[in-house]
């Protein structure tokens, strides 16, 4: 069984991203510039969020956070956004998920200036992906598929069984993965839980991603011996052996599971620290406008 770590390949590549934007300074050049918007103060998004704004710091992008609290109207808030839509001085900006209920999601998300929708989540960004056009790929899937390539692990030909049909990871996974193009080419099939016999047909994938949020779902019987298994759960739950009091669990019943297949990815330090850096990817490829 091999680990792969996605906290080293992290690592690996915020140094080059750091020195691109060397480059890109000494060439008298603009710092890359990200913000988040972050309403209220949900736990998750706190954490997430300060760990996006740490990981630019990290690399030496601008960042700006804009907070608002819970309350606050989605006229406000639209408004906020159509602000940064025409900031020059703005590569990228995020608004974090989920908003309180009386925000509409999809209005926000489609009022984002999809050149700067560094998320990759406004649905011209996800229509040019599924048509493999130059698009802000949404950062898991593309953190997942950077690891896939980092470890040469070969996806053409492959039965990937994708457990998840969620706009942000499952639907676009299946959507890269089976893609005409160097590692693509697979063939995909998609589980969701109106799928009968979910643990046969979990067995017959070559590389299996789990990202249905359930804890532990993915056990040894539902694993082929040799599979590639990569573990998208991040589900929080209370541990009094954590400073935070959480702790992450995955998708994936990791010790049973771990021992059958060839690459595995663990939870923490597995698809998570890739999901941050996609974005700053995303933020950097934006500055230096690659994608439009
Ligand atoms: N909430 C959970 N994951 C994400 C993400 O990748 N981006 C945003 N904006 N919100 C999220």
């Amino acid at each position: 069984m091999n680990l792969i770590d996605g906290k080293l390949t992290s690592k690996e590549v915020r140094k080059d991203l750091a020195i691109e934007v060397e480059k890109i300074l000494s060439a008298g050049g603009r710092r890359p510039h990200l913000a988040a918007v972050l309403v209220g103060h949900d736990g998750g998004s706190e954490s997430y969020v300060s760990g996006k704004m740490k990981a630019c710091e990290e690399v030496g992008f601008k960042s700006s956070l804009i907070r608002y609290e819970d309350d606050v109207t989605e006229e406000e808030l639209l408004a906020k956004v159509m602000e940064l839509n025409e900031d020059d001085g703005l590569d990228g900006f995020i608004v974090q998920l989920p908003l309180p209920k009386h925000i509409s999601e999809e209005k926000v998300t489609e009022t984002i200036n999809p050149r700067k929708d560094v998320d990759g989540f406004h649905p011209q960004n996800v229509g040019r992906m599924t048509i493999g056009m130059p698009a802000f790929i949404s950062a898991t899937p593309q953190g997942i598929m950077e690891l896939l390539k980092r470890y040469n692990i070969e996806t053409s030909g492959k039965h990937c069984v994708v457990v998840g049909r969620s706009n942000i990871v499952g639907r676009p996974m299946s959507i890269l993965l089976s893609q005409k193009s160097n590692h693509g080419n697979a063939t995909v099939t998609v589980c969701h839980s109106r799928t009968p016999n979910i643990q046969e047909v979990c067995r017959q994938a070559d590389i299996l991603i789990a990202a249905i949020g359930l804890p532990g779902f993915v056990k040894e019987d539902m694993v082929k011996e040799g599979a590639v298994v990569i573990d998208v759960g991040t589900t929080r739950i209370k541990s009094d052996k954590t400073k935070s009091g959480w702790k992450l669990k995955g998708d994936v019943d990791f010790d049973a599971v771990a021992p059958k297949c060839s690459y595995i990815t663990p939870v923490p330090g597995g698809v998570g620290p890739m999901t941050i850096t996609s974005l700053l990817i995303n933020t950097l490829k934006s500055a230096k406008g690659e994608v439009y």
